[in-house]
């Protein structure tokens, strides 16, 4: 069985782009061909990671702690057109999604809720599609395609999945509010926590109090 913690699921933003980067350079290079489709060298990486544009894409992730973002779910809305034309798919209102999460927290449904979380957001922003691209090697991407029902289809060894979403509803909005205001919420108590240590720390002795360099001063506040 599964040890599966509570996953908080977030709306990233600016804030927490040096998070993702911190992510994805921990992505191994078999890891990052399955996520982009090629090994990606560091500096492609900080390039995809820089190039993010949260105005138009909606990115979620998954905090262990402040600093630790162990799942991301980046969904690209899409030009129709740019994708395989396949008889009798339904592409008006389309997005992409693409995830990873850091392999210690692999097999615990954080990928799974990462998923369901981008679809709910399809469905309350009027995507009636929602995509994915993968190798058709990738198991545990293609359990989470087939659990959520996708039509999959499979040439050359790739896949594209196709989930045709319903329209949102009282409950679809109820769910994805709920979910974000818990997962901010988690986050800030989280901050405040560390905040709290180390002020503790600093009260007993001051002197072994260490700055951390590796970590923004301060950290996504929500
Ligand atoms: C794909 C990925 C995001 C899955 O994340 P995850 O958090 O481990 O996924 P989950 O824990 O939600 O598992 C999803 C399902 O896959 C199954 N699974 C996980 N790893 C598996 C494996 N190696 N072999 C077979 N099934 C596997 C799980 O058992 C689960 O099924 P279940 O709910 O029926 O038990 C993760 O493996 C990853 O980051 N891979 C590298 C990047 C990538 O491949 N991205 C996808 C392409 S965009």
């Amino acid at each position: 069985m599964k040890n599966s913690p509570v996953i908080f699921i977030k709306e990233l933003s600016e804030q927490d782009r040096p998070f993702m980067l911190n992510h994805f350079l921990g992505l191994s290079p078999s890891d990052r061909r399955l996520r982009f489709g090629a090994a990606l060298p560091d500096e492609a990486v900080s390039r995809y990671v820089q190039r993010i544009d949260f105005t138009r894409d909606t990115v979620f992730g998954v905090y262990e702690s402040t600093y630790n973002l162990v799942g991301v779910g980046h969904l690209a809305f899409l030009d129709p057109v740019s994708l395989p034309a396949l008889e009798g798919e339904r592409t008006d209102r389309v997005a992409e999604f693409g995830v990873s999460v850091s392999a210690p927290m692999r097999r615990k449904n954080v990928g799974t809720k990462l998923f369901d979380r981008a679809a709910i957001h399809c469905r309350n922003h009027h995507v009636n599609t929602l995509y994915i691209h993968c190798l058709a090697s990738n198991k545990p991407m293609l359990c989470i395609a087939e659990k959520a029902g996708m039509k999959i289809h499979k040439d050359h060894g790739e896949v594209d999945g196709y989930l045709h979403l319903p329209g949102p509803d009282s409950e679809s909005f109820r769910r994805e509010h709920a979910e974000e205001k818990a997962a901010s919420l988690d986050y800030a108590l989280n901050g405040r926590m560390r905040n709290a240590v180390r002020w503790l720390r600093n009260l007993v002795s001051p002197e072994k109090v260490v700055k951390s360099s590796n970590h923004p001063e301060n950290p996504p506040s929500y």
